[in-house]
């Protein structure tokens, strides 16, 4: 299973730092969390910082856009250095012209679908993305609860991406930790976002990787 940090509980007094010691610990994606206060209800941050951890790291960078019409940007973090920019299909009633803008600008496709949106809304958009991301959170903060209906989701998803696009990536984002990291990883998702279980007051970013990493053989 791939783990994706997300910087956004990182501590960004010293975020190139942050991220090098989330490479150096072995993840996989950094996922940086784009909010622009409308889609949902907190701000974050935008292109000059996606661009700043990317000149920090080698990883492969993804920017989740929770942003509202977010093809007034795709440019921008293109320009920024993303390999993959996610989507939501709360905010793309065109998400066809959508996928092809970022195909255009050869970037990865993510489609991302909060809590309860019904899984069908981006079916006939499957065999067109490279990754779905399942919201196990309600978009908009870290360390919040996992929710514990994410799981049959993600199952669902799962099948329905084996039935006509089975390279997509099926990635699970909001109270992924030592917890519940097995759980996901059993339902079928591919990478996980982690933020505050690897960006946290209480361990180290080392610690908290491992930490999920022994989870995920069972060791805890
Ligand atoms: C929430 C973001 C998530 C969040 C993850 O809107 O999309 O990436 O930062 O943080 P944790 O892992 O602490 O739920
Ligand atoms: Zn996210």
């Amino acid at each position: 299973m791939k783990l994706a940090p997300s910087i956004y509980t990182a501590d960004f007094a010293r975020l190139g730092e942050q991220v090098r010691a989330a490479e150096e610990a072995g993840a996989d994606w950094m996922h940086l969390d784009v909010m622009d206060g409308a889609l949902v209800p907190n701000i974050t941050f935008g292109p000059a910082v996606c661009e700043a951890v990317r000149r920090s790291t080698l990883l492969p960078c993804e920017a989740h856009l929770m942003v509202q019409a977010p093809e007034r940007f795709f440019q921008d973090y293109k320009a920024a250095g993303m390999q993959r920019i996610t989507v939501h299909v709360e905010a793309c009633p065109h998400l066809y012209s959508t996928i092809q803008a970022l195909r255009k600008l050869d970037l990865q496709v993510g489609v991302a679908l909060n809590p309860l949106t019904p899984l069908n809304a981006v079916e006939d958009a499957l065999p067109l993305v490279d990754l779905v991301l399942i919201m196990s959170v309600e978009p908009g903060f870290g360390g919040q609860a996992y929710i514990p209906s994410a799981t049959q989701r993600l199952q669902r998803m799962r099948e329905m991406l084996n039935a006509v696009n089975p390279n997509a990536e099926l990635e699970v984002d909001g109270g992924v930790n030592v917890h519940t990291i097995r759980d996901v990883r059993d339902a079928g998702a591919s990478i996980a976002v982690v933020g505050s279980a690897v960006y946290s007051p209480n361990h180290s970013v080392a610690e908290g990787i491992a930490a999920l990493r022994r989870a995920l053989r069972g060791e805890l």
